[in-house]
């Protein structure tokens, strides 16, 4: 009997270690215990799975005290249960999702390699050694893939100019800094299935003729950490990488990176700063890293979900990829849903679902029940949509238009006891705390953000402090060096414009 007990640390954090011992304790021998990442409900975590000829039979959330009595009424051969879901992959959360990056996530053991091939595993990268790079490179530009980080910069153009850029070192650099509110699918996916990140990343390497990569991972993420380091030895020792990877001419060695806290480290230029071991400073752009990068040499820097995303192209075609999304949005995006929210996690489909679908559909609206008022896309620098606004299709055109952001793909959730001054408060307050210190309206604008907020609220000079909040913001947006004091003056904005009155004095004590 195979049973699977996710070593995600999302679910390790609410007992799945336990859980897991517990049913080896309670079945012995019996059982096989399989460690998967997680499926992305987290809501149901621990997620026991038994596999049965119907397939994989789902119960949670399990808690350790609750095994004796499953295993009694008959869980290790798929009997119902009141924590009994039925088939996993037939959940509608599961079954309407279109899975490419996170194919696997949750499905297999992250750390075996026959698993990982049993599931599509290694197709890419075989196809793409048989390319001469620039046809890799042609690929991933049909395919229509962005940036994956945020900025939804056309990853094959990227790749392009780093492939033409001159010079005997080239560096692939993925960023693993994931320090966006409300985002975990890079954590998810490295914990989950980390050798689709090498894979990418080898693709990626052999497309732009690197030798040498670098996963720079938060410090908060020390699962992600460990996990990826053993998925670099094993791929080592299995010939995936290091010299002529699979038989080929391409050689590739990749390191893990610890970063050591700072947000603004997820900033591209500040996180080679800190890849070489100098405190993270943004750099000025240009030049892009593209063509001068880590130690000046061209480099890819591409988020972990941007990576991942390569080896399914590869496998599938640039086409199939291109088929899925709307207009310039194309392919899947990983949507994590997060805040106050009764199903929490993360869901892969298409660009153009809405994101009331999203949020009051897969997600179930509230978890305190209540009405969800105000959602922010992208993280910290994200704007507020107000739910008035859910018909918005997940595209990133029409989130700029909406004078929103879709950002990483992040939602969080808030409902209506939410006090949208105290939010925007603390958007400057954040930046003030994370800025590198580098320019002026940044470093300044935000402290003064939170004072001038402060009076707007406090009923001092009202009008005379709101037009002085929108002159700073503009300020920012148009003098900060770096998106950290360019973006923070969107939830800012987003609160005002669509929660105004929360910004009247004694606002927050009415509520
Ligand atoms: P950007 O628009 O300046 O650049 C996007 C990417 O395209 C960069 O890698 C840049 O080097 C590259 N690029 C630009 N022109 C190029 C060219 N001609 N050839 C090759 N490459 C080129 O955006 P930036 O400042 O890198 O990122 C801002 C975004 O980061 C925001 O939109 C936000 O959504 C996101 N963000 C993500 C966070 C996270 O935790 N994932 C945290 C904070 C912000
Ligand atoms: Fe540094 Fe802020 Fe300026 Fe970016 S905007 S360079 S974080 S001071």
């Amino acid at each position: 009997i195979t049973v699977f007990v996710p070593r995600d640390s999302a679910a390790v954090s609410v007992g799945a270690d336990e859980v897991a011992a517990a049913i080896q304790r309670e079945a012995g021998d019996a059982v096989r215990v399989v460690r998967n990442g997680s499926r992305g409900m987290l809501w149901l975590e621990p997620l026991v799975e038994v596999v049965t000829e119907r397939g994989r039979i789902g119960y949670g959330p399990v808690s350790p005290a609750a095994v004796p009595g499953l295993i009694e009424a008959g869980m290790l051969a798929g009997a119902d249960h009141e924590l009994c879901h039925g088939v996993v992959d037939e959940l509608p959360w599961m079954a309407e999702q279109q899975r490419l990056c996170f194919a696997r996530v949750g499905v297999i053991d992250p750390l075996s390699t026959d698993d990982y091939e049993a599931h599509g595993g290694l197709r890419g990268l075989r196809t793409a050694l048989e390319r001469d790079p620039a046809a890799v490179v042609a690929e991933v530009t049909e395919s229509g893939l962005r940036g994956r980080g945020g900025a939804g910069f056309p990853a094959g153009i990227k790749w392009k100019t780093v492939l033409d850029a001159q010079g005997p070192l080239k560096f692939v650099c993925c960023n693993a800094d994931e320090g966006d509110s409300g985002t975990f699918a890079d954590r998810m996916l490295m914990e989950g299935d980390p050798f689709c990140l090498i894979e990418g990343m080898t693709i990626a390497a052999h497309a732009v003729g690197a030798s040498e990569g670098y996963i720079y991972i938060r410090s908060e993420y020390p699962d992600a950490v460990s996990t990826m380091r053993r998925a670099i030895d094993i791929a080592y020792a299995h010939g995936w990488l290091g010299e002529n990877i699979l038989g080929s001419d391409t050689s590739f060695d990749l390191f893990v990176r610890v970063g050591a806290g700072a947000y603004i480290c997820g900033e591209e230029t500040s996180m080679l700063e800190s890849l070489e071991g100098k405190r993270g400073m943004v750099r000025s752009k240009p030049p892009i890293p593209a063509i001068t990068g880590l130690f000046g040499k061209p480099t890819v820097v591409n988020n972990v979900l941007t990576l991942a995303s390569v080896p399914a192209i590869l496998a599938d075609g640039g086409s199939a990829y291109a088929e899925l999304g709307v207009d310039r949005s194309r392919g899947t995006q990983v949507f994590q849903l997060a805040g106050n929210i009764a199903r929490g996690g993360v869901f892969e489909t298409a660009f153009g679902i809405t994101l009331g679908e999203l949020v009051d559909g897969y997600g179930g609206g509230t978890r305190s029940g209540r009405p969800v008022r105000a959602v922010q896309v992208g993280g910290p620098l994200g704007s507020y949509v107000p739910a008035g606004q859910f018909g918005l299709p997940m595209d990133y055109e029409a989130f700029a238009e909406a004078e929103a952001m879709l950002g990483h793909g992040g939602i969080v959730v808030f409902d209506d006891t939410v006090d949208m001054a105290a939010m925007a408060r603390f958007a400057m307050e954040f930046c003030a705390e994370e800025s590198c210190g580098k320019c002026t309206p940044c470093r300044v604008g935000a402290v003064r953000g939170v004072e001038v907020i402060d009076k707007i609220t406090g009923g001092d000079d009202r009008d005379g402090n709101l037009a002085l909040l929108n002159d700073l913001c503009e300020l920012m947006t148009d003098g900060s060096l770096c998106a950290m004091g360019g973006l923070t003056p969107n939830p800012v904005r987003s609160a005002l414009n669509h929660f105004p009155d929360d910004f009247s004095s004694g606002a927050a004590t009415q509520k």
